[in-house]
């Protein structure tokens, strides 16, 4: 095929009015395309700011259900918990991921209650519930077990599944717990609980606020090398989407996202499967620290930077910017 060229093709003809863009545009943005991660603390009313991230707080369940609901009025159809577990419940084995009345299952319970027309993922890794900060069981020498890990990140999937959660998010980068917690939802009476695996997840500096968030950073011990992924690997990246795609993830998810465009692209290009991205928390306050040092227009750099993961092959992506973000778009 052959095309004009100048002068008789013009590709800024199209982009010469604001109603000519909009005709032209190839991908869009809408609230539907966001899922918002929120953490959940201990009280009743209780706010708690979270220093390195700007904008973001903890919010007890109460008050995560005034969320839940600002979520679904924005057209926000998913949200993503994570506890920060009192220092007193973790431990070395991470157990309190299987208590049924954790302050996970209850914000669950309490959201679906009040909210039903909202989903809800959920984050199965054991980190806010360990001592040690490492998402799985050590051995002695510091080790992150992998089959042991996975008999518990199964026992916290169903406890999160039987307190309501949509969608299971298995975040831990064991080998083969897709299948294992596929395999014991389907016994469980599960088998509308979806997986979204966070497949191809790197051992990224971008995750420090996260771990203030849910209180881990001061206790983590040494890194999450020998499980998340090498920052220098894609081939990797495909070979983990693969596998978990063949063990029932019902989607795949890349994270971080912004600097990991390619892995997105090259994951939706070679499976064709639903893709989300995390756009993490050091993402986040580097666009409020740009922000907060005149380095750009906040909405802007939020919503090009949301686009981008369109533009790669994204059905969604979780950013905290998720309600600033559906409020613009809606107007
Ligand atoms: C826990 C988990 C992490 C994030 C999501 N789930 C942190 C980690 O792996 O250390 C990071 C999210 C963010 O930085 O916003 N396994």
């Amino acid at each position: 095929m052959t095309y004009a060229s100048y002068p008789a093709l013009r590709l800024r003809r199209p982009r010469a009015s604001a109603w000519s863009r909009a005709m032209h545009a190839e991908n869009r943005l809408s609230p539907a395309d966001f899922i918002w991660p929120l953490f959940v603390t201990e009280g009743q009313g209780v706010e708690e700011p979270i220093a390195a991230l700007p904008g973001v707080s903890r919010w007890s369940v109460d008050l995560m259900v005034q969320r839940a609901k600002e979520a679904r009025d924005a057209g926000i159809p998913c949200l993503a918990l994570f506890p920060n577990t009192q220092p007193e419940r973790r431990s070395d084995d991470g157990v309190e991921a299987l208590n049924s009345d954790n302050l996970m299952c209850r914000a669950i319970r309490a959201i679906k209650d009040a909210v039903p027309d909202i989903g809800i993922l959920t984050d199965v890794a054991l980190d806010p519930y360990t001592a040690h900060g490492q998402d799985g069981l050590l051995d002695e020498a510091g080790y992150v077990l992998n089959d042991a890990t996975i008999d518990m990140l199964i026992g916290q999937s169903l406890n999160q599944a039987a307190a309501g959660a949509d969608i299971i998010a298995p975040s831990d980068m064991m080998d083969g717990r897709i299948g294992a917690i596929r395999e014991a939802l389907e016994e469980e009476g599960h088998a509308n609980v979806q997986i979204m695996a966070y497949s191809a997840k790197y051992a990224s500096a971008f995750y420090g606020p996260f771990r203030d968030a849910v209180g881990s950073r001061g206790l983590l011990k040494g890194d999450k090398k020998s499980y998340q992924m090498d920052p220098a690997n894609s081939e990797e990246a495909l070979r983990e989407v693969a596998l978990d795609l063949e063990e029932g993830a019902d989607s795949v998810m890349v994270k971080p996202g912004l600097p990991y465009l390619d892995i997105i692209a090259r994951v939706k290009d070679a499976f064709a499967v639903p893709v989300f991205a995390y756009q993490v928390s050091g993402e986040y306050a580097m666009i409020e620290a740009a922000v907060a040092a005149g380095a750009g227009d906040r909405d802007a750099l939020v919503l090009e930077t949301l686009m981008a993961f369109k533009r790669a092959g994204c059905s969604g992506v979780l950013t905290y910017h998720a309600l600033h973000a559906a409020r613009l778009l809606h107007g």
